[in-house]
């Protein structure tokens, strides 16, 4: 009896955030709880939805959380030297109980995660979330900045771990990659050396990739999401919170009492004021302690469950042992840089005696040139305040056009690339057999 007592006053002490038992209880969730506690005590009921926000940035983060749990566990066992890497890993694929389904968690997840922010980019995009509303004191825009930080980031964070199994797979992928990178003019070279700590992969590019990985990007990232994070707070919630106001009637909206906040509690409170959200609190906002706590328990389970099951389903390759004499032939970059290799060939166009520089164009040229527009964009889109927040609004037609044509090329350069691209980068469809190729030395 007592253990049954027991146990039934932990798992109300677990729950009681997503189950709170009166006004004051859903309040104290909120603020006495570390983790909750930069959320807003009520949010909007279209924050919440499902289909706003697809949930996709809250996915990003508890694959990030996947990772530094799993990547922590296998930083006891894996060894960032030349000699022992590969065998570490080996022995967790083979001998270590379920270093196999860890390894393959981590991997999953670190692919799932470039996918998922990639995606959440888009909802962004689609949904004008990055434009100022009527908020007072927001700043959109800044949070786009971030957030490609955050892209970026991901991208870096999966690209340093590529090389860390130390097999011909992490091995070829990181020289196309940083090879990609020496095209640029005057400094590509430099580029070059500075990732690989010298002129060749070995010790030095193995422990620069290591320590980038486990520590300097997911401290740069967490860093990131946090301010990521404080901004939305600041931006007065998510953009649709201001699509919900803008569609209140006046007279819903005139009184913001709740929301105003007097300076330190010294003044009166109505001459210098921060204002979150102009949403009328008791007609469109509930208490995020359940509803919005319950979301992110569920999204929470469903990713890692996902994961687990994908772990399981498809193991982590390994391959032979990287070795720098033999060439495997086609030699791919990590799959998410492939629409780049893609256009690096198909832009490498030999005329007589001259040859258009295409790793200039496709490794620095493009992807340069779209970060700055990705940077640019939220300060030169001029359309109106009824599209923020919204879901394809017609008054963005144009500009979503343009962006899902490029998010299409990149992802159809990226399965063209993945799946159809053989020995010597020549094209075959998924039923052709590859031609047995003699392998180099
Ligand atoms: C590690 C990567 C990232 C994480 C963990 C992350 C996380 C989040 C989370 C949890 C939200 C709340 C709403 C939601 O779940 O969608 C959010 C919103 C937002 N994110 Fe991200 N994000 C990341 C990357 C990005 C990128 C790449 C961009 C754009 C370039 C971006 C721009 C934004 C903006 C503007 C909002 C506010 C959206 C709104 O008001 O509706 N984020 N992010």
């Amino acid at each position: 009896m007592q253990f049954v007592d027991t146990t039934k006053q932990l798992w109300n002490k677990l729950i009681w955030s997503w189950n709170p038992k009166s006004d004051k209880e859903s309040g104290d969730a909120i603020v006495k709880n570390l983790l909750l506690h930069w959320f807003p005590n009520k949010i909007t009921k279209g924050s919440l939805a499902w289909q706003y926000s697809l949930w996709l940035g809250t996915i990003s983060f508890v694959l990030f959380v996947i990772l530094t749990i799993t990547g922590m566990v296998l930083m006891f066992l894996y060894v960032p030297s030349v000699e022992r890497a590969y065998s570490s890993v080996k022995d967790l694929e083979f001998v270590i109980a379920f270093g196999s389904l860890l390894r393959a968690s981590h991997r999953i997840a670190a692919h799932l995660m470039v996918a998922t922010v990639f995606l959440h980019m888009i909802r962004v995009f689609l949904t004008g979330a990055y434009k100022n509303g009527q908020s007072v004191g927001s700043n959109r825009p800044l949070n786009w900045i971030i957030g490609v930080v955050l892209l970026l980031c991901t991208l870096l964070l999966s690209f340093t771990g590529y090389l860390l199994p130390w097999d011909q797979l992490a091995y070829w992928a990181i020289t196309v990659g940083t090879n990609i990178a020496s095209s640029a003019p005057l400094v590509g070279e430099k580029i070059r050396f500075f990732l690989l700590g010298g002129t060749v992969i070995d010790q030095g590019a193995l422990i620069r990739f290591y320590v980038l990985h486990v520590f300097f990007l997911p401290v740069i990232v967490l860093l990131a999401f946090s301010w990521h994070m404080w901004r939305i707070r600041k931006d007065g919630g998510l953009a649709v919170a201001d699509h919900e106001a803008l569609s209140q009637t006046a007279e819903d909206v005139a009184p913001i009492k709740s929301k105003t906040y007097s300076l330190l509690g010294v003044t009166g409170g109505s001459t210098v004021h921060v204002q979150t959200s102009m949403v009328n609190e008791e007609k469109n906002s509930v208490p995020s302690a359940p509803h919005l706590v319950r979301r992110i328990v569920a999204v929470s389970i469903a990713t890692l469950v996902v994961v687990v099951v994908l772990a399981a389903l498809f193991p982590a390759p390994l391959e032979e042992p990287a070795n720098p004499s033999v060439t495997p032939n086609p030699a791919k970059a990590p799959w998410y840089f492939l629409w780049l290799q893609e256009i690096v060939t198909d832009t490498t166009i030999p005329l007589g005696a001259f040859t258009i520089n295409g790793a200039l164009i496709g490794g620095i040229l493009l992807p340069g040139l779209l970060i700055v527009l990705a940077l640019w964009w939220p300060y030169r889109d001029k359309s109106g305040i009824e599209t923020v927040g919204v879901w394809f609004a017609p008054a963005r037609n144009r500009q979503n056009t343009i962006f899902i044509a490029i998010c299409l090329l990149i992802i159809a350069f990226t399965i063209i690339g993945t799946f159809l691209r053989g020995p010597y980068w020549n094209f075959y469809w998924p039923w052709e057999t590859w031609p047995t190729m003699p392998v180099k030395f």
